[in-house]
């Protein structure tokens, strides 16, 4: 609140100017037209009506469904047409005659610009569910988890083999009730639109003999021909991980090997990942924690342009569980090295050269698939809502839709040349040595080569995870386009001149937002910018509470002084090597999650030759692309570091963008080096509607999210699908304000 924020004289900032309150209003009916306006936050979001807040901070040019509720990403796969399959764990959000837990669906695009839901059901109304899989039958009685799919497979169909559930509940916290999880095929002759069950026994029954497990499940198929030969396999074998963990021991991803042409048989190798309980990979928070069980693992090989079956460096991706107190207890989680031949088993196994954070916010269960036209490697991570906890799953019912995607983002193996051969490049971290082309090791062993070999520089790598190429065109969108010039600040000239910036002090710490000279209008927009950082602020005690980068979404500058504010930023904090995303909301820490993001990024010094052949070093600068989109937030920096969250704004006017400095009091006065260039900052605003065919009428997307297409030779037994044998849900006005999930399951 404003009110708590001390202004210092010279630098008063105008949002102390009392304005006449505006007149404002709510609306608070259930069908989703309802947006709060300018009126002050609610004490409490669940004061709202079901589905009242539909539209409040719902994405546009993300995948979701048309309502109810999204998960893990999962079942992806490109057919033959070159068309993406892209699809998620979906379930119900609502009852009474609440049932499926859990199924897969999805939709169709060409270029992630534009999808269509697998069914519209447009003859029977204008649904818009896209389920292409349910549960309801012999492997699958309670829920369908994740599954990948052989593009040719059994009887030479598309074949998803994917978790069929028995008991619930599943959790690595809980005891594993044995026979839960079990690998289970389907396939489709309609190009994915159902999934067909062939009525056959589970492909895989149940984890290994003698493993006390944690979770087993998420298969994921894959054709590896450098497992192949380290196998003695031929190099069409396909083999299958599980995801799992084995109690109190540590997480493990499990591979087996095709044992028949259909599919139907795999047999267990070993583990291809082995961790002890919480490991973690670097002492300097750099690489997160692998928890105790493994979930959504991939395994890619992967070279600068992307996927590189035969010679590309060895990557596995893995949500973790259990090793983190935020984010649900989940890190998601990326290793590199090499495989190699086990010693004590039949498998293969990675030899861990360098760990790292695919996305340190709420971006989990990340999930890839292949561009086989460009060669490329495509992953969504997921996120949940981000509301306080003790009411998330009510208010949930308020919004009446939750989870979302990222957009698609290139995985690709990258390379950091030049950077000096100093203990920091020796420490263990999200980055490795590389000794030739497409080959590391691990950091400390490629720093102590290079020094014996006299070499001052090494090459990092690492991976690279940028947004697909395919989303500049977001910026076709736009219809607010501009750049800001390029501005180089210093504490010392804020202090001095501090016409155009807005200060606020908290706790010996200054705040000084810069507005920049054009701001959106909307929370749907692309910024793009360069920012370099002092040198010596680097690992430096004396920063501590120096941070800089960008406010990116601040209330009006008339708002009355009795208006709690909306102020979100993103910044590079260089004492702890931290970049951050704030969002201190006028919602506040009862109603939503007000906790900043914060992800671990080196930024290396780097040496280049310049034109008269003088070697010069220097720091990297941060170079970032950050994308908004109704409450969700994306930010990808060098490449390297990503963070995905929601930032619940409140009031429509808190649109400000700008230049954002913190520095403590002790930088007031000190002679050291704050100077931070702002350079090539854009905005884009506006985005397109990645659902075009979808009715636009909120309460049509609400009443859509029923109905289940039944595939052929596929009984599922009835009454498990909401609105197909079921009565007809009650008019939303009389859907209780919430309901408990736990008691509909
Ligand atoms: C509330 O929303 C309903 C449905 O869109 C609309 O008919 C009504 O006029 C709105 N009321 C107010 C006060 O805006
Ligand atoms: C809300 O939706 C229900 C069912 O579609 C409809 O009967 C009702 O009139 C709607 N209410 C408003 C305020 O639009
Ligand atoms: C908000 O309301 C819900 C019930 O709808 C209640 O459980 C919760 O404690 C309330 N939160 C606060 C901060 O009052
Ligand atoms: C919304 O309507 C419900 C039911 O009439 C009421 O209990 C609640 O206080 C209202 N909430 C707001 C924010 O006006
Ligand atoms: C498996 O784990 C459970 C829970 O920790 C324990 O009670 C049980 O003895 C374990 N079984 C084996 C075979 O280790
Ligand atoms: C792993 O870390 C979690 C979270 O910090 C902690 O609760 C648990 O006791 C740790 N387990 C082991 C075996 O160290
Ligand atoms: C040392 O530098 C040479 C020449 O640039 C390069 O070929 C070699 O790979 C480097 N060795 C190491 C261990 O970095
Ligand atoms: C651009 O479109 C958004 C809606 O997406 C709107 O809020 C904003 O006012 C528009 N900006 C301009 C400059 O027209
Ligand atoms: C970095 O420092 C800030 C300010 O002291 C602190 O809030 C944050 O937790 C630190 N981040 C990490 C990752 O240690
Ligand atoms: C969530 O809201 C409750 C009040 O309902 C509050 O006590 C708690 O501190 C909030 N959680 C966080 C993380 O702020
Ligand atoms: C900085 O120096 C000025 C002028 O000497 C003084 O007024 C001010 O209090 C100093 N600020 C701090 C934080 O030491
Ligand atoms: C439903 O699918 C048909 C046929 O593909 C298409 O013409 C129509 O636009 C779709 N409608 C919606 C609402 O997606």
């Amino acid at each position: 609140m404003h009110s708590t924020l001390a202004f210092t004289g010279a630098c008063l900032s105008a949002a102390l100017v009392v304005a006449s309150p505006l007149e404002y209003s709510s609306n608070n009916s259930s069908n989703g037209t309802a947006i709060p306006n300018f009126s002050l936050p609610p004490q409490n979001l669940t004061s709202y009506g079901n589905n009242s807040l539909f539209t409040q901070w719902r994405t546009k040019a993300r995948f979701r469904p048309s309502s109810n509720h999204i998960g893990d990403p999962t079942a992806f796969w490109q057919d033959d047409e070159g068309v993406f399959h892209v699809s998620g764990l979906y379930s119900y959000l609502r009852g009474p005659n609440i049932s499926i837990t859990s199924s897969i669906g999805g939709a169709l695009t060409s270029d992630f610009l534009s999808f269509v839901d697998v069914h519209n059901y447009t003859n029977a109304s204008l649904f818009t569910n896209g389920i292409e899989i349910g549960p309801g039958n012999k492997n699958d009685p309670l829920a369908v988890f994740d599954g990948s799919v052989i593009p040719k497979g059994y009887k030479g169909y598309p074949t998803l083999i994917y978790t069929g559930v028995s008991y619930l509940p599943i959790s690595w916290s809980k005891p594993y009730i044995k026979g839960s999880e079990a690998q289970v095929l389907a396939y489709t002759s309609d190009n994915g639109a159902t999934w067909i069950k062939p009525g056959i026994d589970p492909v895989i029954p149940g984890p290994p003999k003698g493993f006390n497990v944690t979770g087993f499940r998420d298969p994921w198929v894959f054709q590896a021909p450098q497992f192949a030969q380290l196998l003695n396999d031929t190099p069409e074998t396909w083999y299958l991980s599980v995801s799992s963990g084995i109690r109190q021991v540590g997480p493990r991803l499990l591979l087996y090997r095709q044992n028949s042409s259909d599919f139907t048989s795999w047999e267990f190798l070993g583990p291809s990942v082995s961790t002890p309980v919480n490991t973690t990979f670097s002492t300097g928070n750099f690489s997160g924690n692998d928890g105790s069980n493994y979930e959504t693992s991939n395994t890619l090989f992967l070279d600068e342009d992307g996927e590189n079956l035969e010679n590309g460096v060895n990557f596995v991706t893995m949500g973790a569980e259990s090793g983190r107190e935020t984010h649900s207890f989940h890190y998601s989680l990326w290793k590199m090295g090499k495989f190699v031949r086990s010693s004590v088993n039949e498998s293969v196994i990675l030899e861990d050269h360098a760990t790292g954070v695919l996305d340190w916010g709420l971006g989990y269960a990340c999930t890839t698939m292949p561009d086989h036209k460009t060669k490329r490697r495509l992953a969504f991570c997921w996120s949940n809502d981000d509301f306080n906890s003790t009411i998330s799953e009510q208010v949930g019912y308020r919004v009446g839709s939750g989870g979302v995607y990222s957009i698609p983002r290139e995985l690709y193996y990258k390379e950091i040349q030049g950077v000096v051969a100093d203990d920091l490049a020796a420490e263990n971290g999200y980055w490795s040595v590389a000794t030739g082309h497409l080959d590391t090791t691990l950091a400390k062993d490629g720093i102590e080569m290079a020094r014996v070999s006299g070499n001052d520089t090494v090459t990092l790598a690492t991976l690279g995870c940028k947004p697909a190429r395919e989303i500049l065109a977001f910026r076709k969108h736009a219809n607010h386009t501009w750049a800001e010039s390029d501005f180089k600040v210093d504490v010392k000239s804020i202090m001095s001149n501090c016409s155009g910036v807005e200060i606020t002090e908290k706790e010996g710490v200054t705040h000084a937002f810069i507005p920049f000279k054009q701001s959106p209008q909307s929370r749907r927009w692309e910024l793009q910018a360069t920012v370099d950082i002092p040198k010596s602020s680097l690992r430096n005690e004396e920063y501590e509470g120096f941070a800089a980068g960008f406010t990116i979404l601040h209330s009006s500058a008339s708002a009355p002084a009795n208006y709690s504010v909306d102020d979100a930023a993103m910044l590079y904090r260089p004492s702890n090597e931290t970049f951050m995303v704030t969002r201190d909301v006028a919602l506040g820490a009862d109603n939503v999650n007000t906790d900043p993001e914060m992800g671990k990024l080196r930024l290396w010094n780097v040496s280049s030759t310049d034109a008269s052949g003088k070697q010069t070093y220097s720091i990297q600068p941060l170079s970032i692309r950050a994308f908004m989109d109704g409450s969700f937030f994306e930010v990808y920096v060098n490449d390297v570091l990503t963070i995905s969250t929601h930032i619940y704004y409140w009031y429509k006017d808190s649109t400000r963008m700008g230049f954002y400095l913190q520095f403590p009091d002790t930088l007031q006065n000190s002679t050291l080096d704050t100077g931070v260039k702002f350079s090539n900052v854009s905005v884009w605003e506006g985005v397109p509607n990645v659902f075009p065919k979808r009715p636009t009428n909120p309460a049509e997307l609400i009443d859509n999210g029923v109905g289940f297409v039944q595939p052929p030779n596929n009984p599922n037994v009835p009454l498990t699908y909401d609105g197909v044998g079921a009565p007809p849900l009650p008019p939303a006005e009389n859907l209780p304000y919430g309901i408990d999930l736990s008691t509909v399951e």
